[in-house]
């Protein structure tokens, strides 16, 4: 029994009123410098992960940076999706200090302890029916306010296993044609916690919240960037709004093969002790791959802080190639450092090459 309707359930009445929509405090990454030299001038390397999303600092330890340069970390993790850092020292109420700077904490409605949720390995029969929340997700989107940045430190780490992986809904948006984006523009989602509430109950936890379910737009604006993402979710999202069941049906199901099959936008990080991932909820979805590795090896400290209500500003806001285009038009690097136009690679000796 997982997310089922069992008697645990039917009995259960969490402690906590519903969460009330409210305004959080200015994202911090609009104070920062657009250059980020602070930050920059601070690392020994700034290395993309991948060309899409995902970059890794080295030589900083996050417990000993300025304010600027917190800001500017903000920034890159609001253009790059997930910002990674290895053998970090920031003890647990460092980080609990780190997220209270970038807002006011989030309590995912399943953590025990009020200020972090602690993340643990998984195993089991992954691909059976009682096995819920193994797909792509970004943190209990269904809270009107869902967050924003999500801090996740790890202490323990299998030898192998337990990789994350994020995928940039940004670009997953840029990716459709221009006919399914003006179809996406303006639709909204069900996003529920229901299916995560009965499973929670029927694995012994006691959630502090009835489950919700939230419409939230279907493609977003991120409020820094002003660039539009999706807003897909397939662990929550239960239908789209707009359309009729069997259409709703239908684009989810495109829609999560759109995301599983974009390795070209994907980024897998594999964990070390001490290792953190500092990732945009806004406009990243998040897997961590369970199975195949002993659990009790996999232990970090997850922290998130709350972000605006969704929205969509379709006058405001352009896509990663439409930022790109009128960039090069302006005569100007976008600060993203997102390569858009793909050529066709050829070795160095001038022969067609081979990708594998
Ligand atoms: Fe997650």
């Amino acid at each position: 029994m997982a997310a089922q309707l069992t008697p645990a359930v039917l009995g259960y009445t969490p402690p906590d009123p519903p969460i009330e929509e409210f305004t959080p405090p200015r994202d911090r990454a609009f104070f920062a410098d657009p250059k980020k030299s602070a930050l920059f001038e601070g690392a020994t390397a700034v290395e993309e992960v991948t060309p899409y999303i995902g970059t890794e600092l080295k030589g900083l330890q996050l417990s000993k940076l300025s304010d600027a340069q917190k800001d500017e970390l903000a920034l890159l993790v609001a253009e790059r999706g997930v910002v990674f850092l290895r053998n970090q020292d920031i003890t647990l109420e460092q980080q609990h200090a780190l997220a209270d700077y970038y807002g006011v904490q989030d309590k995912d409605p399943i953590q025990e302890n009020p200020k972090h949720v602690t993340v643990v390995g998984r195993e089991g029969n992954i691909r059976g029916h009682d096995f819920f929340g193994a797909d792509y997700h970004g943190d209990h989107s269904h809270e009107i306010n869902p967050p924003s940045y999500t801090l996740l430190r790890m202490i323990r780490t299998p030898p192998s296993g337990g990789d994350t992986i994020y995928t940039s809904q940004t670009a997953l948006f840029d990716k459709l044609s221009p006919r399914f984006q003006k179809m996406f523009e303006g639709l909204h989602a069900t996003h529920q916690s229901e299916l995560s509430y009965m499973n929670a109950i029927n694995h012994g936890a006691r959630p502090h919240r009835a489950p919700v379910a939230t419409a939230h737009p279907l493609v977003r604006t991120h409020p820094v960037t002003k660039l539009k993402s999706l807003n897909y979710n397939p662990t929550f999202i239960s239908r789209i709004n707009e359309l009729n069941a069997e259409e709703s049906n239908h684009i989810l199901l495109f829609l999560r093969e759109h995301l599983h099959s974009a390795d070209d936008l994907t980024v897998r990080w594999r964990w070390t002790p001490g290792a953190i991932a500092f990732w945009d909820n806004r406009i990243v979805v998040h897997r961590a791959v369970p199975g195949g590795y002993d659990t009790t090896l996999r232990e970090g400290k997850r922290i998130c802080v709350f972000g605006e209500r969704p929205f969509f500003d379709a006058e405001g806001s352009e896509s990663l190639s439409e930022r790109k285009a009128r960039l090069a038009g302006e005569g100007t690097n976008g600060t993203n450092g997102v390569k858009v136009n793909g050529t066709n690679g050829s070795a160095t000796n001038g022969e067609k090459g081979h990708m594998s």
